[in-house]
């Protein structure tokens, strides 16, 4: 028979853990990355995909998605944009600066289920942090998988994060990496256009019985792509987008991030793409 833990044995998932933040830096304008260690206790073990809550002291807390390597079991990676004051307040820590961490919380992306086939990333802006652990995970485990093709845009070159981490991804030999900007700027010698240009040539050169599709960005990014694929024959439980709504207890209590029938915290954010359509459909209010 299980043991029954002690009571208050468990971790309350409402109290934030106290990290220490090992390195900081910035991607681009607005956004940064931080690697962080636990003061006590073990590293955060997580799945492509999930997200944690970052406490800012005495500023508040928000949910962002753990945008590190998974099978890195030392570290912790998280990549913020600010927005408002709590985003803001996270972009600003340094090294030695403490944050609160609760998680991870969330559905995956179920990229171990797609083995054998041909993975298809399609992502916009900082869309490319949640979907890192997964490409991470495809890349470390290439053998494992018929394609990789990453097809990421963003409004002009200086938004692209990551920038040179995708430069050395399109380095390998056994990737397909299209790279695209709405709007070129004098040095750009890149693509120019909408995500769904590049999505729709790429496409065209696999076999869409084999392409399974992981989608992160603007909802109208993903709702486009998603019609990409559809067109090009890819099935639709074989597409999966992650989606964002404004968090608080994110452990399906509160009812903050109700979506329709979901509550993004604990049916999310990853879903299957054919079973949210019909809302992401619906205007935002
Ligand atoms: C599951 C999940 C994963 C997330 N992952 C990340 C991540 O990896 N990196 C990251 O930077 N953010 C991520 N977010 C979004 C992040 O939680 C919000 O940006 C944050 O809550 C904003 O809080 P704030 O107090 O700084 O700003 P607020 O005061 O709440 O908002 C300031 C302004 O920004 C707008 N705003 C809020 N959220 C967003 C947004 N996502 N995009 C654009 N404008 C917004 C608000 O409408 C408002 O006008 C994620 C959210 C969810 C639910
Ligand atoms: S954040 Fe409370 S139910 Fe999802």
């Amino acid at each position: 028979m299980t043991a029954m833990p002690k009571p208050g044995a468990m971790p309350d998932p409402m109290v934030p853990r106290r990290f220490r933040v090992r390195k900081a830096w910035d991607e681009i304008d607005g956004v940064a990355t931080m690697e962080l260690d636990p003061v006590d206790g073990p590293q955060i073990a997580f799945q492509p995909g999930q997200f944690n809550m970052l406490y800012a002291f005495g500023v508040g807390e928000i949910a962002v998605s753990i945008s590190g390597d998974a099978a890195r079991a030392d570290t912790l990676t998280h990549t913020t944009r600010a927005v408002g004051a709590v985003s803001t307040a996270i972009t600003r820590l340094k090294a030695g600066d403490m944050v609160g961490v609760r998680g991870p919380f969330g559905s995956a992306w179920p990229i171990a289920e797609q083995e054998g086939r041909h993975i298809v990333f399609v992502a916009g802006g900082l869309g490319l942090a949640p979907l890192r652990p997964a490409i991470y995970h495809v890349l470390n485990n290439r053998d494992r998988y018929a394609g990789f093709t990453l097809v990421y845009g963003a409004r002009s070159p200086s938004e692209l994060v990551f920038a040179d981490e995708v430069k050395d991804w399109k380095s390998r030999f056994d990737t397909e990496i299209e790279v695209t900007v709405d709007h070129a700027a004098p040095g750009w010698t890149g693509h120019v256009g909408v995500v769904t240009t590049w999505l729709d040539k790429t496409l065209l050169t696999v076999d869409p019985a084999t392409v399974s599709a992981f989608m992160c960005g603007p909802e109208i990014m993903m709702r486009f792509s998603a019609a990409s694929l559809a067109n090009a024959g890819v099935a639709a439980e074989r597409q999966f987008v992650s989606l964002e709504r404004n968090m608080k207890c994110a452990i399906g209590f509160c009812g903050h991030c109700q979506y329709g029938a979901d509550f993004i915290c604990r049916d999310g954010p990853v879903f299957r793409y054919d079973a949210v359509a019909a809302r992401l459909k619906l205007k935002e209010f």
